[in-house]
């Protein structure tokens, strides 16, 4: 088995030769290695890859836009022409586009599918967010330079690779659509030995050799089928035959003689924050209060939540665990929408509460009057899922105390002076943040990305906060 390596040609330059690069040495690569699979896709909007490639009028299973959509390269696949395989090219980029953030989505697609041999992703003329995922899975990066300019623009690479801490060994200048009709006086004679000049004075590292330009190459776009025809097929009489024959040989030693693949670097350190994860989910877990903080029920054992309706923490992260749905709901309706009568499940007022309270996160907090804590006023917010204030009401926190509650007499008391008096019995500014929880998995509001989540409204409304 050939292991992945992932080749990315990239230039923020349109017109170096990306594309036509990337489509002929995957037919190169094929005639050296026969056994070895070949696949080539574009996140560029035009269609060469499969002008190229496809095989009759076959309809597309899918195409580069579906990776991202949860379908894995295997699926997208189509064997094509010369052997080389390809994932169709797709008109809806720019979707992907505006909602991809991460610059590691494709290498973990990747990581987790069974593709093997050489991945070569030709890529648009800029450092958009696919560029940049091509980049950042890449064994290997191919930059085309074919003038001063060009090698100018390479510097944005090189930045990226240093910011995400990547080596930037494995980046590679290739002058390509080189006139050896030009000709200079002095130590650099032509525009290759130029090019290479000006890039190894920049500490940039070179492939061997270059492409040069030919007019035979450049007509094969254009024909009246309407295909793209390769080099090795319609442009054998060119320099630029030897050329890509020897560029693929040198891309296929380096592949074959990588010990280890960027896949494994992405796969590795996924792992390791799977683990982080894990960890910090434990971590949450083991310190949440094991009851109701209102009514005191058992409701974590080491293996399960039960059904809850709420949780709660305190902004200083000293409280945290489930609220009963009744205990929080009734509390609440009883202190501050003074419904006094029994409840009654049919109430409307309280569906529409509960309906509203999937949407909306709760706070409760001292209200910014008095530094008596007996004397004290105590508000409760409510929130829209992106922390923005709905509504606020105020009541005197007496009302708390165990005389005024028609139901479980001191719990919600007891929560509020424990979440506004600190360890020493002083008054504090923190807040209790109330967040509804899915009734069949409460746990899940502790996993990384729900927590996040809710960490980040808490310190928003911290903010907003008088
Ligand atoms: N070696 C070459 N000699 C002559 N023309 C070339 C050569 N390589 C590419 N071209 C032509 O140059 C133009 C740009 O090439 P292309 O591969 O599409 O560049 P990019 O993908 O960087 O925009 C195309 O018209 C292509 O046919
Ligand atoms: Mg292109």
């Amino acid at each position: 088995m050939f292991k992945p390596y992932i080749l990315t040609v990239s230039s923020e330059k349109g017109g170096v030769g990306k594309t036509t690069l990337a489509t002929n040495l995957a037919i190169y690569l094929k005639a050296l290695a026969e056994d070895l699979p070949v696949t080539v896709l574009s996140f560029d909007n035009h269609f060469t890859v499969d002008r190229m490639f496809r095989i009759g009028n076959t309809l597309p299973k899918g195409d580069v836009s579906d990776l991202f959509t949860g379908r894995g390269p295997e699926a997208l696949v189509e064997t094509g022409e010369y052997g080389v395989q390809f994932i169709p090219s797709s008109r809806k980029l720019t979707e992907i586009r505006d909602s991809l953030k991460e610059v590691d989505a494709l290498g973990r697609l990747l990581a987790s599918s069974p593709l093997e041999g050489v991945v070569i992703i030709d890529t648009r003329p800029d450092l958009d967010i696919l560029t940049r995922n091509a980049l950042f899975a890449a064994d290997r990066v191919i930059i085309p330079v074919k003038d001063a300019p060009s090698l100018e623009n390479c510097r944005n690479i090189y930045d990226f690779f240093q910011e995400q801490g990547l080596s930037r060994k494995d980046l590679r200048i290739l002058p390509c659509l080189i006139d050896a009709r030009i000709r200079f006086d002095g130590p650099f004679r032509d525009s290759y030995r130029l090019l290479k000049g000006y890039a190894i004075n920049r500490g940039y590292r070179c492939l061997e050799g270059y492409i040069a330009k030919s007019p035979k190459v450049e007509s094969l776009n254009t024909n009246p089928e309407g295909k793209i025809y390769p080099v090795i097929t319609h442009g054998r009489g060119t320099e630029v035959h030897i050329q890509f024959a020897h560029l693929a040989r040198q891309v296929y030693l380096g592949a074959k003689e990588k010990p280890d693949r960027r896949l494994d670097d992405i796969r590795r350190s996924l792992s390791v924050k799977q683990e982080e994860r894990e960890d910090a989910f434990s971590k949450r877990r083991e310190h949440l209060a094991p009851v109701c903080l209102i009514c005191g029920k058992n409701l974590v054992t080491s293996d399960a939540v039960a059904p809850a309706g709420y949780y709660a923490e305190t902004s200083d992260g000293r409280i945290a665990g489930f609220l009963e749905e009744e205990c929080f709901s009734g509390a609440i309706f009883s202190q501050f929408y003074r419904t006094r009568r029994e409840i009654d499940p049919t109430d409307a007022v309280r569906d529409l509460f509960r309906e509203s309270s999937h949407r909306s996160y709760f706070v409760l907090r001292r209200a910014p009057n008095t530094r008596n804590f007996y004397q004290q006023q105590i508000s409760f917010y409510r929130f829209d899922e992106n922390g923005l204030e709905v509504s606020h009401k105020v009541v005197d926190l007496k009302t708390f105390q165990p005389r005024f509650l028609n139901r479980d007499p001191s719990g919600l008391y007891q929560l509020i002076e424990r979440t506004l008096l600190d360890v020493e019995g002083k008054l504090d500014d923190a807040f209790l943040l109330v967040r509804r929880t899915s009734t069949d998995f409460p746990e899940e509001i502790l996993y990384s990305e729900e927590y996040g989540n809710f960490r980040k409204i808490a310190e928003k409304i911290s903010a907003q906060l008088p």
